[in-house]
Order: C-alpha cells, then structure tokens, then sequence
C-alpha cells in the first residue's frame, strides 16, 4: 500500500525527517479577486498564477456566465486554468441564463453578492450544503443599507440562496461588526457601482486584498494610517492589466507546521505570498521556538511575495494576540495540530468566527484532536491545548471542510501509527495536488527533494 491513497481518504504514516523544498498553487483570496476585478475592467487582463481550485473556477464561472470572455492559456488538467486573459467588461455584465452555483465558497459568494448588486438584473447565487448554512447577514445589511435588495431565500435564516435585484446604489459609511475581510470586500465592490465616497472602518486589520488588487488595476483606494478605515470614490472603472497570484501562504501553512514541530526538518518553499495581513501564521511558528527565514523578492503588482525557509524545533506553547486573529484564521487548525505537538499551554481565544466557516472550526479541530489523543479544551470563542503528548494514529473525518482534512493529515505525520483521513474530495477547493505534495512528502522524506506542483496529471 502506498504512503498515501489519494482516492476520498488518506492515509497517512508517521515520517521521521523531512528535508522539502516546493511551491504552493495560487492564493485563493487573490484569485477570486483578480477573477472579478478583471471581469470588470476595461480591456483585457492576463492572470497568471491563478488557483485552479473548486472555489475560484467557480467565481471565474460566474464571471462567464455574466458574459465575460475567458481564454485559458494553461491549465491544471482536472482541476481547471492556471493562466488565461479575461476579456473586462468595463463595469457592465450580461444577465445569467440560470442561477450561478459559488460551491463552498463564502468568499466567492459574498464578494459576488457586492458586484451583483451593482448591475442593472436579477441574479440567483446558491451555493452547496455548508455554505447554505452560512451567514449572509453580514453582508445583507450593508448592501441593503447601500440600496441592493437581496433576500436570503434559504431553509436557514440569513442563508443562501441569495435573490439579488437591481437597486440604485448609494455610498455609506459602514462600521464592520466583525473584523472580516469578505464583507469589507463585498461592500468596496458595490461601491464602485455609487456615485461618492464609500467608508468601511474595521475593528481589526483584516486581509487587504481587495484594496491592493484594486490599486493595481488603478482604482485609487484611500487608508487612513492605522489601516482600519478605507475609503473609496465610486465611478472608478479598473483598467486592464497582467497580474501574476504568488502561491498561497494558507497552503504553505501546512509544509511550515510539518517542518516546525520537527527537529533538524528544514523546509523552502518559493515564490509564495508574503502580504503582511497574512503572515502572522509565520509569527506564531517563531514564537513558538521555529526558525523562520523569510527572503522577500522585489514587491510586484502590489502583493509581496518571496521565499520562506523554516528549521524545526521542539515547540512550545503561545498565546495568540486578539489582533492576529483575523489575521491567520484559516490556519487556525494546523496551528492547534502544533500546538499539540509543543510542550507547554497554547491560547487560541476570540475566535468565535472560527465556528462560521466551511464547518464549526473550533468543534471539528477539537473532536479530531481528541481523537488523537490530544488534551485540548473547547471555549465559545475558541481553544486551549495542552501540548507535549504522543499522538496516537486515528481515523478521523474531513467534516467535508478543506483545512480540515489537510490539518489532520500533517498531525498523521507525527503520530505513533497510521491515520486515516476520510473525506478528502474536499481539499479540491483550495489545494488542487495537495495528495501528490503529500505522497511524496512520506515517500521521500529522506533525501533531498525539489517538489513542483505537478502542472500535468501524473501517469497512471
Ligand atoms: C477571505 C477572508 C476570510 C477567510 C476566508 C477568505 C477573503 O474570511 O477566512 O477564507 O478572501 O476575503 P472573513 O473575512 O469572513 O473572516
């Protein structure tokens, strides 16, 4: 049997080294965004880099069904585009023939529901079970307030489906309840659609994304010097460009962990983001007694990127800051498999939005660390793990969530026997070849290894 079956489960054994150098596939944030903003601009824009994920070929999905024009110029075979120029339709899309599926993607759905509200048709946006289950509220009461009318026609309250119809939109001045970057977004994107200027002001610093790619593609976004309030005139039309996505840093998160939590592991991986609301993953790791290099190339288009080289070490427990919650969310489960693996108390509090995501975050990391025999305590908002234990080999579920099965397929690595991952499809919507990183993690995991995300389907 193979280190890894890559059918709808993996099985993962436990490696004693690990000596990788490899590149993570597109940033997942960055590729909807440029999917979108592009499918605005005025002429046509070259995306390279793109995700080729559930997730965004979803979004880009949208886009063509609103009429814009895509031709792919390289493609992850059974997964989707990785380079393609997108055909802007300067601010204007055509109405869908049918209502438009964003899959499990809460970004996906929430940022479209901003640029939708924005055009003069009705759109349908539905999504699958987990993101049906998912608050639309949050960014409902904006746009509402900005004049868009969606309902939330779900079996759930303030769910999706969402029925967007047209409505004259008007800028505000919008205080975020909650430090998320998808609702900031979605609110910037019906902004351009306003004539004024439209303010969103967060509690926290949350990803910005959306304000760089925006910049990029010359619209012009005002921040104010504590980075909190954001300003943006409307009318403004993004123009054309060429954009190249650096690799995910949410994907790499799961190499760092591998390679942290091990003594003597060493681990580069290239060309991956290095945007400053993002890396606190990074931070994290250091605290906790890992070595992080991080080699920073020439700013591009906007978003840093650059190369990050990890040593392990025996970890020891940290408190996560309330301000770089936001900041490393989607992390958050790999973060608890080392703070497992760590000597000593790791603090993962005011994370309540952890229990809104593709699952309940702090209920599916809990129950598979306890399976692994992990000692860990569930707060509302969040997590303490006692970290130092063995842990023990165990069958656990995906729950269908993406990080979930990744997360616990890195925990596999260290455990005293084999582990099952179930339910793994999922990971397609975020990591496309994240099994083939994975077998041949466990395959070579002691020679030295140059891993490349596989652009070609790998030879039965
Ligand atoms: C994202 C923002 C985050 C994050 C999600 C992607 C984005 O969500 O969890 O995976 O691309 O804007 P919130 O902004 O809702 O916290």
């Amino acid at each position: 049997m193979s280190a890894v079956d890559t059918m709808s489960h993996f099985e993962v054994k436990p490696i004693r080294t690990f000596d990788v150098a490899l590149e993570v596939p597109g940033d997942k944030s960055m590729s909807h965004r440029a999917a979108m903003i592009a499918g605005l601009a005025s002429g046509t824009s070259k995306i390279t880099g793109f995700l080729p994920s559930e997730d965004c070929v979803n979004t880009l999905g949208a886009m063509q069904a609103c009429g814009v024009e895509c031709q792919v110029l390289e493609e992850l075979p059974e997964f989707g585009p990785v380079a393609m120029e997108i055909e802007g339709r300067s601010m204007k899309l055509s109405p869908s023939l049918r209502p438009i599926d964003c899959g499990n993607s809460g970004t996906g759905m929430r940022l479209l529901a901003g640029l939708f509200a924005g055009q003069d048709f009705s759109t349908e946006l539905f999504g699958d079970a987990s993101l049906s289950g998912r608050p639309m509220g949050r960014i409902i009461r904006p746009l509402g307030e900005m004049g868009a009318r969606i309902e939330a026609l779900g079996a759930k309250e303030g769910c999706a489906p969402l029925k967007i119809s047209p409505g004259e939109l008007e800028p505000i001045s919008y205080v975020l309840p909650m430090a998320s970057a998808q609702v900031k977004s979605a609110v910037l994107l019906a902004g351009l659609f306003c004539q004024g200027v439209t303010e969103v002001v967060q509690p926290a610093l949350t990803r910005d994304h959306t304000e760089r790619m925006f910049e990029a593609f010359g619209v012009k976004v005002g921040t104010d010097e504590t980075g909190l309030r954001i300003t943006l005139e409307g009318g403004q039309v993004p123009k054309a460009r060429e954009f190249h996505v650096p690799g995910d840093i949410s994907s790499a998160a799961f190499w760092v962990v591998a390679a942290a939590a091990r003594p003597g592991a060493k681990l580069v991986i290239r060309r991956v983001g290095l945007n400053p609301t993002r890396t606190a993953i990074l931070d994290a790791i250091e605290r906790m007694g890992a070595t992080v290099i991080r080699r920073p190339a020439a700013d591009i288009q906007g978003e840093p990127y650059g190369e990050i080289e990890v040593h392990g070490a025996h970890l020891k427990g940290t408190d996560l800051l309330p301000e770089e919650i936001p900041n490393l969310i989607d992390e958050i489960p790999v973060l608890a498999v080392a703070a497992a693996l760590a000597e000593g108390t790791t603090r993962i509090r005011h994370a309540r939005e952890l229990r809104v995501k593709e699952t309940d975050r702090v209920a599916t990391t809990v129950t598979n660390l306890r399976a692994m025999g992990a000692q860990v305590e569930e707060f509302d908002d969040g997590m303490e793990i006692v970290g130092g234990r063995p842990l023990k080999g165990a069958e656990m579920d995906s729950f269908g969530d993406h990080r979930i099965a990744m997360a616990f397929a890195i925990a596999g690595l260290f455990a005293d026997g084999p582990s099952r991952i179930l339910n793994t499809e999922c990971v397609r919507t975020s990591y496309p070849g994240f099994d083939h990183h994975l077998a041949a993690v466990c395959r070579e995991a002691t020679e030295e290894t140059d891993y490349q995300l596989p652009t070609r389907a790998p030879q039965a």
